[in-house]
């Protein structure tokens, strides 16, 4: 794919709304952006729907510098600026990773570090263009399935859009930190017997047969076009490259879909009186990374299918954001993989936690399990060394890992192995410090 100079040559527009529509991912049949809630797939042949740019490109506004999801207004489908409910959410930091680089044998890695958003997590980019424009489509109630964040960052944005808001978790499935968020930010939480793909179907049927109520997963098309943004920060940061490899985390698929997405609206319409001028016309690979006990992307993409998926029935990892056996956007999710010449893996949760534990001492950056497993990815591919053909082309590229959420969600996970109570304590006087000191 070629990045073209050119803004757009599509005709001018009338107004925004005339330049969107809703598309079939699959069968590529278009609705209209405001019908959006009244069904939720295609009605010709039962696929996801994505958002679709149909006419020129209409810049309406100087941005400024300040990085964040709403820098990007003119490529997000919303109508009317004063239906934006925001966290200030987005401008997350890109660090660089020079300590793990060396350690692991690569030229140049970065972390782009979500967990700063204002609930702790990347859900929180979708979030807030998927409750404002439920707030512009009229909605009073929204519902979500989640594994933690989504419900923390859904609760948040309804609770500042004065919305109702419902969130289904699996019992006893989710971290503390995130169901204590959606507590405090008010939601009704209701816990459901079963996994997250089970409460993401009851969650489904219900918002498909009673359309007072908006669902808030990431198959809706909204969500993704707040997510894509993640894509054009990231080309801002490393000013206006393009970098080779991005790494991140897979669960439902909604995320890397929206990271795709976002850099296939720059290599295809250059957008750079929007993203600010970029170099380099080839896309990034997208590397997928799954925990192995929830992994039918990796294995779909391993046995060379992109086609279909094998849901796996019992997933099970610690990671539990991405706990997930039936991811619903598998279609998008591997069509990204596909498209973007990029791969998918899988890590244990032993490799998962290591990479949790190496990312925060050699770096400071402290995130979740789930988080962690695209440092367990690139760890696994340095161990196998030459023997992996994506490490020898890996080691000489720029390399940016997404580290979804913030490490103090789940603070249990990490504390099952070193529990407080078994730290060393002393007596709250100099002399025994200076004896342990000594003693070291
Ligand atoms: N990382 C974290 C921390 C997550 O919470 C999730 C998903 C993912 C990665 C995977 O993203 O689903 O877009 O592929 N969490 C959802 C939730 C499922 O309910 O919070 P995905």
């Amino acid at each position: 794919m070629r990045a073209s100079k050119k803004t757009s040559s599509r005709p001018k527009l009338r107004s925004k709304k005339d330049g969107y529509a809703l598309r079939c991912f699959a069968c590529k049949e278009t609705y209209a952006i405001d019908d959006y809630g009244k069904f939720y797939r295609c009605k010709a042949c039962g696929n996801l729907l994505e958002v679709k740019r149909t006419g020129g490109l209409k810049k309406t506004r100087d941005a400024g510098s300040r990085l964040g999801v709403w820098k990007y207004l003119d490529l997000i489908p919303l109508w009317n600026e004063k239906n934006i409910i925001s966290l200030s959410e987005g401008g997350t930091n890109l660090v660089e990773c020079k300590n793990l680089a060396n350690l692991l044998g690569l030229k140049s890695l970065y972390v782009k570090f979500e967990g700063q958003n204002p609930t702790g997590s990347f859900k929180d980019r979708g979030m807030t263009v998927g409750i404002s424009k439920a707030v512009e489509l009229g909605f009073n109630t929204v519902m979500c399935a989640s594994t933690g964040n989504t419900s923390a960052s859904l609760a948040a944005y309804s609770a500042r859009a004065n919305l109702h808001c419902i969130v289904l978790v699996p019992k006893g499935k989710i971290a503390m930190g995130k169901i204590a968020q959606a507590i405090a930010y008010g939601a009704e939480i209701i816990q459901v017997d079963g996994n997250f793909d089970d409460s993401l179907r009851v969650a489904s049927e219900i918002c498909e047969s009673n359309h007072e109520i908006l669902l808030l997963n990431s198959l809706n098309p909204f969500r993704i076009e707040g997510q894509k943004t993640t894509s054009f920060e990231l080309v801002e940061q490393l000013s206006g490259r393009i970098p080779d490899y991005v790494v991140l985390p897979v669960g439902n698929g909604g995320n890397i879909t929206s990271i795709w997405k976002g850099f296939s609206e720059i290599l295809e319409n250059g957008l750079e009186d929007i993203v600010g001028p970029h170099r380099g016309s080839k896309a990034p690979r997208i590397i997928g990374v799954q925990a192995e006990g929830a992994a039918p992307i990796a294995r779909a993409f391993m046995a060379g299918r992109f086609d279909s998926i094998h849901p796996v029935m019992n997933p099970h990892t610690e990671a539990s954001a991405i706990n997930i056996g039936s991811p619903v956007s598998w279609m998008k999710a591997l069509a990204a993989i596909r498209d973007s010449r990029g791969s998918a893996d899988y890590v244990s949760d032993e490799e998962i936690f290591t990479a949790q534990k190496l990312l925060a001492s050699k770096e400071g950056l402290f995130v979740e399990p789930a988080s962690a497993t695209p440092i367990a990815y690139l760890s696994k591919i340095a161990r196998i060394g030459e023997r992996s053909n994506e490490y020898e082309r890996i080691k000489t590229s720029t390399v940016v890992c997404i580290t979804t959420g913030n490490g103090l969600k789940d603070p249990n996970a990490l504390l099952k192995d070193v529990s407080p109570a078994s730290l060393r304590t002393i007596p709250a006087d100099a002399k025994s410090l200076e004896t342990v000191l000594v003693n070291n």
